[in-house]
């Protein structure tokens, strides 16, 4: 079954290696990336994991925890993070999952046959502290993904979570927002009183309000 954006992500127990992870306990009241590697020893997966490393500090910043997955074995995943130090120069500072039964790739649909019948594609879910999946996302083996969009992301479901916002095109961090339609000129006065631009009835700016 697919998992799409509002649906409870699927709770699993699995070994990693930072030792067993019950998913929903080990997110707790964080946010949650969970996203997959084809499988040990690529070339891709291996930028893409040290790339993560480095970014760990932003996503702590973030309160967003992150785990990564492949179709392998502990063991592997134990000696290929050695070659991701040595080529990357970052250690694995998070844990990867343990999934050479395909058990979490299977409850994610993370297994696209059409594609390939034995490896991973390249998925992202981003998931909220109530465990419900707020963004998906799926590259092909092929194609490295950009973890600072899933960072630019990140700050746009955490910033649209707590305002009547939503973010506008190529939005980053700091830029002005859109007032919902849901909010009338009246309410828009009192929610966001560092004011607002009405350029049409329904394109409403506002600077960002959690932001001084
Ligand atoms: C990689 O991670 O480098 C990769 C995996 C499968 C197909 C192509 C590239």
């Amino acid at each position: 079954m697919t998992l799409t954006i509002g649906d409870i992500a699927p709770d699993f127990e699995a070994e990693s290696t930072e030792g067993t992870i019950s998913f929903h306990d080990w997110i707790g009241d964080s946010w949650a990336v969970l996203f997959s590697h084809p499988k040990d020893f690529t070339p891709v997966c291996t930028t893409e994991l040290g790339a993560v490393a480095k970014l760990k500090g932003e996503f702590d910043k973030r309160k967003v925890k992150v785990v990564g997955l492949s179709v392998d074995k502990l063991e592997d995943h134990e000696k290929w993070s050695k070659d991701i130090e040595e080529t990357q120069g970052a250690k694995l500072n998070f844990p990867l999952i343990d999934d050479h039964d395909r058990k979490v790739a299977s409850l994610y649909d993370m297994i696209h046959p059409n594609a390939d019948d034995t490896f991973t594609v390249r998925s992202v879910f981003v998931i909220g502290p109530d465990k419900k999946v707020k963004l998906t996302i799926t590259y092909p083996a092929a194609t490295g993904r950009n973890f600072d969009e899933i960072l630019r992301v990140i700050d746009s479901l955490q910033l649209t979570a707590n305002y009547q916002v939503a973010t506008p095109v190529n939005w980053k961090d700091g830029d002005d927002v859109i007032i919902v339609p849901a909010v009338s000129n009246e309410q828009a006065k009192s929610k966001f009183p560092k004011g607002f631009k009405e350029i049409k009835p329904y394109l409403r700016v506002t600077p960002q309000p959690n932001r001084n």
